[in-house]
């Protein structure tokens, strides 16, 4: 074992097939099942993506509605959940508050608690699984938000959908249509990436046979760390150091001269620009419009441009995500749990397909500790 085999980080190993989604940084391309993301998030409504990670295809009218169904049944925040949420202190991370959440969930469904030899489930109970995880993940996160601001849990309304329900359990009021759709592509965007850090523990955690609810609870602390999902909280926090695009020079000179990593730019795979920004770009400068905030986007395009120019490190997903959530109400520290409510789709899928072809994932280690020794006065006695 020499270090010349070593790929820190993993990068650049192809660790597995998978169908779910294929990433091309060559075109700058994400296809999900085939379909381009920028397609399915322009005229696909997230509930049809969600079937469409799943189950390798899009849904016809009846398999929409059947789906939006079951989303319906457990839309609900379970008791047991709101229990669980209401004993965390209202300072806990609300990454932290979700993944409890799940884990409340996973414990309080009993199927396959018997043995651990039941518990990686049927195909069929791990769609069943998959179904109730994405359709409670949205009051989960609207009643964390509303709970920190001191606000009573808004019931979900039957006559939404998925993300304008999720809007309104969030704020309380009907969603302006503008912001559905900015939502709803942010959803679908969010939904997928291949084998990203967070997609690969939960694979990891399926290859030894165990829960699907583990595996999530698991990928939600790998997503938790800012160079992954707690990017898209870090970039409002850089936004807010900034404050104005005037400022976007002297900053970024402070900054780099620091050695900080400027958040919501740069991706290991895209290396020329990540292909979900353009789409999400759209729908925050339909928001800029709704909500009549020019500067947002003077800012925005302020530090792109200057970051791109000396680094030529461009924007990932974060970048126009984290300002779109903000422009919507959403609290800064809930931007990576709206992360969590949409890759759970992306998650599930590959937990799914990791079961169906299983392989326990155990990769070598090289070691450089020190060399064999004894511990002092150690007499072997046969
Ligand atoms: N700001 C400043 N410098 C950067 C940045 C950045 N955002 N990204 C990369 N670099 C520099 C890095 O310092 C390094 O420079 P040098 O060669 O002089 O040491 C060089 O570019 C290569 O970077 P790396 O960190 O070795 O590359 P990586 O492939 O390991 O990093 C990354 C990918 C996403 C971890 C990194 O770009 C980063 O930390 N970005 C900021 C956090 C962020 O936005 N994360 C969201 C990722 S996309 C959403 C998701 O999938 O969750």
């Amino acid at each position: 074992e020499t270090d010349a085999e070593i790929k820190k980080g993993l990068a650049g190993v192809v660790a597995d097939v998978t169908a779910v989604s294929k990433v091309n940084p060559e075109t700058n391309s994400l296809l999900y099942r085939g379909y381009p993301v920028q397609e399915l998030a322009a005229t696909q409504p997230f509930e049809a993506v969600a079937y469409l990670l799943w189950n390798g295809e899009l849904p016809d009218e009846r398999q929409l509605a059947e789906l939006r169904a079951r989303e319906r049944r457990h839309r609900a925040l379970p008791r047991e959940v709101r229990a669980a949420i209401d004993l965390l202190p209202l300072e806990a991370h609300p990454m932290d508050e979700v993944r409890t959440a799940v884990s409340v969930i996973g414990a309080s469904d009993t199927a396959g608690s018997a043995s651990v030899l039941d518990a990686s489930g049927t195909p069929e109970q791990n769609l069943e699984r998959s179904i109730r995880l994405y359709a409670a993940l949205p009051a989960i996160v609207a009643y964390g938000q509303r709970r920190r601001r001191g606000e009573e849990i808004v019931e979900p309304r039957d006559a939404l959908d998925y993300a304008a329900n999720f809007l309104w359990m969030t704020f309380g009021a009907e969603p302006h249509d503008t912001v559905v759709d900015a939502f709803n592509r942010s959803m679908t965007l969010y939904a997928e990436h291949s084998f990203n850090a967070s997609t690969f523990t939960a694979r990891v955690v399926t290859s030894t046979l165990s829960d699907l609810y583990s595996a999530v609870v698991a990928a939600i602390g790998a997503l938790k760390g800012p160079l992954h999902g707690g990017a898209n909280e870090a970039v409002l926090h850089i936004m807010d150091e900034i404050g104005d695009a005037s400022n976007v020079v002297p900053w970024l000179d402070r900054a780099l001269a620091e050695k900080r990593k400027i958040m919501g730019f740069g991706h290991r795979v895209y290396k020329k620009g990540d292909s979900r920004v353009p789409t999400m770009k759209a729908a925050l400068d339909a928001l800029i419009d709704h909500y009549g905030r020019p500067e947002v986007g003077e800012l925005y395009e302020a530090l792109e441009r200057e970051f791109v120019s000396r680094k030529g490190i461009y924007p990932n997903l974060d970048y126009p995500s984290g300002p779109a959530y903000d422009l919507m109400g959403f609290d800064t520290l809930t931007f990576t749990p709206l992360f969590i409510a949409s890759r759970v789709t992306g998650w599930t899928a590959h937990i799914m397909e990791q079961a169906a072809s299983n392989a326990l994932i155990r990769p070598l280690s090289a070691y450089n500790g020190p060399a064999e020794r004894h511990v002092e006065g150690y007499e072997p006695t046969d």
